[in-house]
């Protein structure tokens, strides 16, 4: 008996491998599987994947996803529950089609493995992955910004990955395609970074939260949706704006907004307002966005840090706002607690984390530090967030997955981090000193990026 159950195993494993195979040379490629969250990411998860080479008349029985709380290994009869989602293009975009599913009343901090199915068919092996816990249980994530498909980018999410995060956060300027049909090709290499390279170390898909920059529109600033159609197309969250708000446990409410690209700051300031009153009750409240309030590299008074500044801080600063995740300016910052304009007693204002290089080349900082900064420098890195009940802390890692930068500072790991930031700083400060070590440190003219 147990032979031939292994036997049917064998059967059914090769038969779902024939199926992928089948539609990948006959039909279209499968590929791209990434989670996202469009409602309560305790209870919901959205599986959104694409069909390369799919054309109108193959594609026409809808996506479905099957999923259970154990592994089922493809075997779509054995699954106890499926959803029904969508197939659909991009306008332009002739060489794909985009699936997008919906699964909803999940049990929260729960392993579900996920098959992805086209036409009754499996097109992508069983994956696994995680709600998110509805209590106060710990919570991890990632988060950084600017990344671009170089090597840099690869290594920066493998060391991410192996931080096991529950979810990544990305603050804009991700594939940088700049909402252009024709550059769809960036977007192919990054979600092949982040599908191979974004999986824990015990085998888990990691949900992306994403917010958007000024590389996911055509144009930049000031345009309408329409001009960032991989940005809404290809990531199922909110579909109608460009910020919405996640919450993370009890002790988490992240706020994912709009840095001018397709909404202006002002237009967001009522719906802020509002969302950090109804989340007055969690003990910590996030924002991420692209453009710094308060840049590292950039212009104080550039124009879209100004609106920042001028629509958004003093919301920030009536709520309390904990930490806001900014980007844009590819450098390592770490504010001091800023409330009023100012700088604050510790644990007053808001403390605002940068500046967006996750795999994009640095940009140097001013070498006396601006008043609202703590610390900074060209470095490529991501913060690794964990949330308790107790504390938020903040880790930046960089590029050899050693940590830079602790905050609460008698966190553990805090003074060698300190020591280790300071030599990095140490060898951007005087590269010729350092040449052995310079591959640790990159520097680009600024561009419009
Ligand atoms: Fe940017």
């Amino acid at each position: 008996m147990e032979i031939r159950n292994k036997i049917n195993t064998l059967f059914a494993a090769t038969a779902l491998c024939a199926a992928v195979a089948l539609n990948a040379t006959e039909k279209y490629h499968a590929t791209h599987l990434v989670f996202t969250y469009m409602g309560d990411p305790s209870t919901t998860l959205t599986a959104n994947w694409q069909l390369i080479g799919a054309m109108d008349e193959i594609v026409d029985g809808g996506a479905r996803v099957y999923y259970d709380t154990v592994s089922r290994e493809g075997d779509v009869d054995a699954y106890s529950n499926s959803a029904t989602g969508i197939v659909f293009s991009i306008d332009g975009l002739t060489d794909r089609k985009v699936a997008r599913v919906e699964l909803g009343g999940l049990e929260p901090d729960t392993t579900y493995y996920v098959c992805v199915v086209i036409d009754g068919m499996p097109v992508l092996p069983e994956v696994k992955v995680h709600t998110i816990p509805s209590d106060d249980s710990p919570i991890r994530f990632v988060t950084g910004g600017d990344m671009g498909v170089s090597e840099d980018t690869r290594i920066l999410l493998k060391n991410a990955a192996t931080h096991d995060p529950m979810f990544a956060v990305i603050g804009g300027d991700i594939a940088y395609a700049n909402g252009k049909l024709e550059s769809v090709g960036k977007w192919d290499a990054w979600l092949n970074f982040y599908t191979q390279e974004m999986v824990t170390t015990d085998g888990f898909q990691i949900p992306i939260v994403l917010a958007i920059g000024n590389h996911e529109v055509m144009g930049g600033f000031n345009k309408p949706k329409e001009h960032a159609p991989f940005f809404f197309g290809f990531f199922g969250q909110d579909l109608e704006k460009s910020y919405f708000k996640r919450q993370f446990g009890e002790n988490l409410a992240l706020l994912v907004l709009d840095s001018g690209h397709v909404t202006k700051h002002e237009a967001q300031v009522d719906w802020i307002r509002e969302t950090l009153k109804q989340a007055e009750s969690v003990n910590y409240t996030s924002a991420v966005y692209h453009v710094p309030l308060y840049p590292s590299h950039r212009d104080f008074m550039g124009h879209f840090s100004d609106q920042g500044r001028q629509y958004w801080a003093p919301v920030f600063d009536e709520f309390s706002l904990t930490v806001a995740f900014e980007n844009h300016d590819h450098t390592f910052k770490r504010s001091h607690f800023i409330k009023n304009g100012k700088v604050a007693k510790k644990g007053e204002g808001t403390l605002y984390l940068g500046d967006g290089c996750w795999g994009r080349k640095t940009r140097p900082v001013d070498p006396d530090l601006r008043w609202y900064l703590d610390v900074a420098g060209a470095i490529q890195h991501f913060w690794v967030v964990d949330v308790s009940t107790d504390k938020m802390v903040y880790r930046a890692v960089d590029i050899e997955n050693k940590v830079v930068d602790v905050y609460p500072q008698d966190e553990s790991g805090a003074k060698i981090a300190s020591k280790r930031l300071n030599e990095k700083l140490a060898a951007i400060n005087n590269p010729v000193d350092v040449a052995e070590s310079s591959s640790l440190v990159t520097t680009e003219a600024t561009s419009a990026d």
